[in-house]
């Protein structure tokens, strides 16, 4: 069965993957529709949804699904988590940054994620307790112990605006300590760089699941950590994130834990 679970995810990856690429650079103005203030769909985002859901279901009809644009079923047996692009507003403005994520749970716990970066055609996989790959070949977070040493990478609070100030603190005290930080626009891809040691360490708030769930397995399996904003596990569920290679979990958790304390959901 998880051969098939594995084959269904990635061939519907793959497919959507298709899909962004070779619509890429001819989205019209008027094809961009608002969601909510500052964030973006596109009908490129809905047909991929529709096409991974329909390969899903038709290998596996009894599944769940929750997605970002059309569907959020209940918790069954098994749910798929899907992102049908991640990345949108560099999608929208022709910036090739983006990835389609499909995660599967089962019981409520990821069991297997996808994330797939049609840019490079870059496939990152895991299943719980059988390691994480890039391309078939296996990765590991980075052993970068010291601050000085790590490359960060971060999303703007862009739904939650009015925390700008905190966000900056946070910002600030992970700069001055840092060798850099990225902002790249796809959160799924940025996790997946920690799980093979391209990036270092991770913070974002109120990301969604279906931004989360397969780079949070991938990352976990390549021995990478991932938590909530106290350190605690309920990171899918509160999308204050912070992720990391492990080493420098308390660095980046020090950093940001006290700036939110009773601001956001930790
Ligand atoms: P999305 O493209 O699937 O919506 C990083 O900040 C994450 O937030 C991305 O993974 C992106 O996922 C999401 N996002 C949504 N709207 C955004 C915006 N206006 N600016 C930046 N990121 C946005
Ligand atoms: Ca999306």
């Amino acid at each position: 069965m998880s051969e098939e679970f594995k084959t269904v995810a990635v061939t519907a990856a793959k497919q959507a993957g298709h899909l962004l690429i070779s619509n890429f650079g001819n989205l019209q103005p008027a094809q961009i529709e608002t969601k909510t203030k500052f964030d973006f769909v596109t009908w490129i985002d809905k047909e991929s949804e529709s096409r991974i859901i329909d390969i899903i279901q038709h290998s596996f009809p009894e599944h769940t699904i929750y997605a970002e644009e059309t569907r959020r079923d209940e918790h069954g047996e098994y749910r798929w988590i899907i992102d049908p692009l991640d990345g949108t507003t560099n999608y929208i403005h022709d910036v090739p940054v983006f990835s389609v994520s499909i995660a599967l749970e089962h019981k409520r716990n990821i069991l297997l994620g996808v994330v797939y970066d049609p840019n490079r055609q870059e496939l990152f996989y895991a299943e719980r307790g059988k390691g994480a790959f890039l391309n078939d070949h296996p990765i590991h977070v980075s052993s970068i112990s010291h601050m000085d040493k790590a490359l960060l990478a971060t999303g703007y609070p862009f739904r939650v605006k009015h925390l700008i100030d905190e966000y900056q603190q946070s910002f600030k005290q992970l700069f001055l300590k840092s060798s850099g930080i990225r902002r790249a626009g796809s959160a799924a891809i940025d996790l997946c760089y920690i799980a093979c040691g391209r990036y270092d360490g991770f913070w974002e708030l109120d990301l969604k699941p279906w931004d989360l769930a397969a780079a949070f397995v991938i990352l976990q399996e390549a021995g990478g950590t991932m938590t909530d904003f106290s350190g605690g596990n309920a990171v899918l569920s509160t999308g204050n994130t912070i992720a990391s290679n492990g080493h420098l979990h308390s660095v980046l958790l020090n950093a940001v834990r006290d700036v939110f304390k009773g601001i956001v959901e930790q």
